[in-house]
């Protein structure tokens, strides 16, 4: 391995909280205040406009938010009756919550490979998968990229299934000109802190266009029922907090902005790395934007590691999404599958490296990123 020749000359976190919060911090600190003043701790106000505000964002009827992503998940499941004795399909190459939530609910999660250039479930494989028992499709719009929803809808139709997208890491994507969230019979958001849309605490939400399942999440959010001691439904402790709406709320209105930064950070990521030997680079699906949550390359599986701890010498940050795929998960042992199963996601799990990225990036920064990159891989590939 090379070892950095001088002293680091630049520090690259992977994201910077921080430098967002200086920025909004005079704009945000009055709501707080509000929610504080008014004791609105648990949904309340700030909930009810950022559930108005998101789903204009959206364009969708119906928002209701919820306590994580995790749970948007879970309970959308339960809002479409999937349970015991049911198969949810979705992809190999996500989150573990993706499939903790199928298991949840009481389903069977069924694995899907990814498509090796868009890292998204391979539609080609999906009906091969489809069983009697199948319920539903969990696409996941993985870094911020689209699923192929136009294929997937007509699966869906085809075979009467569910399609719940996961769009924990996609606010703002659209697909053929309309934002993604919209598409199947509900979408699920996260607003973990480092998403595009981050609050300050965990915190979620469901978009759907389907008044039923809009009043079914309204009750399983809370306790199963819309009144204080109505329990229509077993329901869950699962709703947005007020201090957490206020943020998103503010949040918001920067949300197309952030993600504009970031997708010119990815084109210029793309253009100086473009060339650079054993490197594949994001691309982006036809008809689709990115909002490149994540900017994700590929390398060769044995210069990976390396190739990290390279850009770690230069003060460079970098993650793995993800390092096991869905199917190979100890947790999910059980469900019996080998590896060989979903080849493409297995070997993301090996190649995949993610680069910094957020809105606040500075051009030198991703020029000094990239080219400790393309130095390291000229020297080794
Ligand atoms: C693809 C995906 N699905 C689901 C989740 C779960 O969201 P949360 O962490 O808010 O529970 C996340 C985020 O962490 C995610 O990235």
């Amino acid at each position: 391995m090379i070892l950095p020749s001088h002293a680091q000359t630049m520090s690259v976190p992977f994201l910077d909280l921080p430098a967002q919060y200086a920025d909004l911090k005079e704009e945000l600190r009055p709501h707080l205040d509000a929610v504080l003043d008014t004791s609105a701790y648990i949904l309340g106000a700030y909930a009810e406009q950022f559930e108005q505000a998101f789903s204009r964002f959206l364009g969708v009827r119906h928002v209701i938010g919820v306590a994580n992503g995790t749970d948007a998940l879970l309970l959308s499941l339960k809002a479409l009756g999937v349970g015991p004795g049911d198969e949810v399909i979705t992809a190999a190459n996500s989150f573990v919550a993706t499939a903790e939530a199928i298991a949840h609910a009481g389903a069977r999660p069924v694995f899907v490979d990814v498509d090796p250039d868009s890292y998204t479930i391979d539609v080609g494989r999906v009906e091969a998968k489809i069983s009697p028992r199948t319920k539903a499709l969990i696409p996941v719009h993985l870094y911020g990229q689209p699923a192929d929803l136009a294929s997937l809808e007509a699966l869906a139709k085809s075979h009467g299934l569910s399609i719940l997208e996961d769009a924990a890491q996609a606010h703002g994507a659209t697909y053929r000109g309309r934002p993604i969230g919209g598409f199947g019979d509900a979408a699920c958001f996260s607003f973990y802190p480092g998403k595009n849309l981050g609050a300050y605490g965990d915190a979620g939400a469901v978009a759907t266009n389907r008044d039923d399942l809009a009043s079914t999440l309204r009750k399983l959010r809370d306790h199963g029922g819309v009144k204080k001691y109505e329990h229509e439904l077993i329901g869950f402790n699962s709703r947005l907090d007020g201090l957490q709406a206020a943020v998103l709320l503010v949040k918001l209105k920067r949300l197309r902005q952030w993600n504009e930064r970031r997708a010119a950070h990815a084109t210029r990521y793309t253009a100086r790395l473009s060339g650079t030997p054993g490197v594949q680079l994001p691309t982006v699906r036809d008809h689709a934007t990115h909002v490149f949550h994540l900017y994700v390359i590929r390398v060769p599986a044995q210069h990976r590691d390396g190739l990290r701890a390279f850009l770690q010498g230069y003060g460079i940050a970098t993650g793995l999404h993800y390092p096991v795929p869905l199917h190979l998960t100890q947790a999910f042992a059980a469900l019996g599958y080998r590896p060989g199963d979903c080849p493409v996601a297995e070997s993301c799990a090996r190649s995949v490296l993610s680069l910094p990225m957020f809105p606040e990036l500075r051009a030198e920064q991703i020029d000094y990123v990239a080219d400790r990159v393309q130095r390291y891989m000229k020297e080794h590939v």
